[in-house]
């Protein structure tokens, strides 16, 4: 997908450039993809914000943080091109005539200009209207812009039209960070590149699937930010909905943007509503308690710095998703994904069917059925759950359930684990959009997670408790179990 040759000079100009995201990971992944000659030697990198900085405190932002925040060592003569790159232009995000400024720091000529929006969506809009303003809108730029795009549907197109008032959707990036995972997109190759799955990717032979997203962490100091959101929005409406329609889209023709995100939005559509009349059966939310951390106490969501001790908002969610379409009626995706779980875990487990004879049954009575693991992190990797005759001699075939494991880390030793924001970058540099989500796909997942997120409201529970440290609440165990089957642990 690098198209090095095609990559021409851009100006990336950084909204927020001293900000979280900018510092630990927008900074860092242009470091690498400097180091692996992959920016454009005219290309420059603008960082801006509110506060007053000369040149050189940016610089010693800028180093401070690439040596946090990237683990290999640095190489002095990359470092030197990196830092020679940036620029830094103080601007009052909210006031337009502020954007003058910035015009006059951009360098005229033909660059594409190329702006993160690394700051709240609540300023989205006066970022557009400052770069209007300044006559920096032209059909050659793009805008990359951070989730969450709003907070439901209704907000989500407020955001989206005020930036489409100066932007097309082919220049706006939107990124969602599980797309640029090596892991998320091995699922196209993974799919897409073995006959084996192409055949069996189905009703026919897949009995259900379960995503899962798991964390250690808690809401790390987020908590005003994170009891507007909860779980459901932080991470069910895109990260695991960007996972499930690459696991369950039709084949795209090709690796167009046009070709991915079309086939990505009508496996959002076709997900079965879940509201007020199903919500209960559907769907558990959790809350953590205090608990342990591999033996260390931690405190409770509602007894976190800042926590408001009356909080109903979700940290943990276990959903069954069920898919209206010929290729995936009946076959459930369970989905859960929670904070200050025992450990960081993200798989997808796709349970095939079980054999319809057994001819083993006077040895084993029970045939498990076969499972591919894909790893999404860490230990990155995927591996086929299946049975094999052990080998020796005995009255009886002795059969075990034994696997074929495909581990990242042994195979690929010398490849560096790339960081998503790298290959996103890359991406927007290369103005390839198939990494992106479209605005139909962001408004499909609203509406069906809006519907859910109504729907507890109307219930008016509390979010179940779990303690620290645990897999969530055991409601969430039951809600598989009712089917017949449970979660891999
Ligand atoms: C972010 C969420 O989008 O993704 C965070 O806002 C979450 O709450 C993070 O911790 C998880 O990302 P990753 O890459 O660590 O799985």
């Amino acid at each position: 997908m690098n198209k090095l040759d095609s990559q021409s000079a851009s100006e990336i100009v950084i909204f927020g450039a001293l900000g979280d995201l900018s510092r630990r990971k927008l900074l860092p992944a242009l470091y690498q993809l400097e180091a692996c000659g992959l920016i454009n030697e005219n290309s420059r990198i603008i960082g801006v914000a509110r506060p007053t900085h000369d040149l050189e405190e940016f610089k010693a932002f800028v180093l401070e943080n690439i040596n946090t925040f990237v683990k290999e060592s640095l190489d002095e003569s990359v470092l030197a091109r990196f830092m020679a790159r940036l620029v830094y232009q103080q601007v009052d995000l909210v006031e337009v005539e502020a954007y003058e400024g910035l015009a006059k720091t951009l360098l005229a000529g033909n660059k594409t200009r190329v702006y993160y929006f690394s700051t709240s969506p609540a300023i989205y809009g006066n970022i557009c209207d400052g770069l209007n303003h300044a006559n920096l809108v032209t059909d050659n730029d793009r805008v990359v812009m951070e989730k969450p795009i709003g907070h439901c549907l209704e907000s989500s197109k407020v955001i989206n039209n005020q930036v489409a008032r100066f932007f097309k959707e082919n220049q706006i990036y939107r990124i969602d960070h599980y797309l640029g995972k090596e892991t998320v997109l091995n699922l196209l190759v993974l799919r897409f590149a073995n006959s084996l799955f192409t055949t069996n990717w189905d009703r026919n032979s897949i009995d259900h699937v379960q995503i899962t997203v798991a964390e250690s962490v808690g809401i790390e100091g987020r908590w005003g930010f994170y009891d507007e959101a909860g779980q459901m929005r932080d991470m069910i409406q895109n990260h695991l909905l960007q996972v499930l329609s690459l696991l369950a889209m039709e084949p795209p023709a090709d690796l167009s943007a046009e070709s991915i995100r079309a086939e990505k939005l009508k496996a959002v559509k076709a997900l079965a509503p879940i509201d007020r009349n199903n919500v209960k059966e559907k769907t558990v939310r959790g809350q953590y308690a205090d608990g342990y951390l591999n033996g260390v106490g931690v405190p409770g969501y509602l007894n976190e710095e800042g926590a408001n001790t009356t909080s109903k908002t979700e940290t943990f969610v276990a959903i069954k998703a069920e898919i209206n379409n010929w290729r995936w009626s009946g076959v459930p995706f369970y989905l859960r994904t929670g904070k200050r779980m025992p450990a960081k875990h993200s798989e997808i487990v796709v349970h095939f069917k079980a054999q319809p004879h057994n001819i083993f049954k006077d040895s084993h009575s029970d045939l498990p059925a076969n499972k591919l693991t894909i790893r999404l992190q860490p230990d990155e990797g995927v591996e086929l759950q299946m049975m094999n005759k052990i080998p020796g001699i005995a009255t009886q075939m002795n059969i075990q359930e034994n696997k074929l494991d495909l581990s990242f880390n042994d195979t690929y030793k010398d490849q560096r684990v790339i960081d998503a924001y790298e290959r996103l970058m890359l991406e927007v540099l290369n103005g390839n959009q198939s990494l992106f989500v479209s605005r139909d796909e962001v408004e499909a997942a609203w509406t069906w997670a809006d519907s859910i997120i109504d729907a507890w409201k109307s219930t008016n529970e509390a979010p179940k408790p779990y303690a620290a440290g645990s897999w969530g609440p055991v409601s969430s165990i039951s809600l598989i179990a009712r089917d017949d089957r449970q979660w891999v642990e």
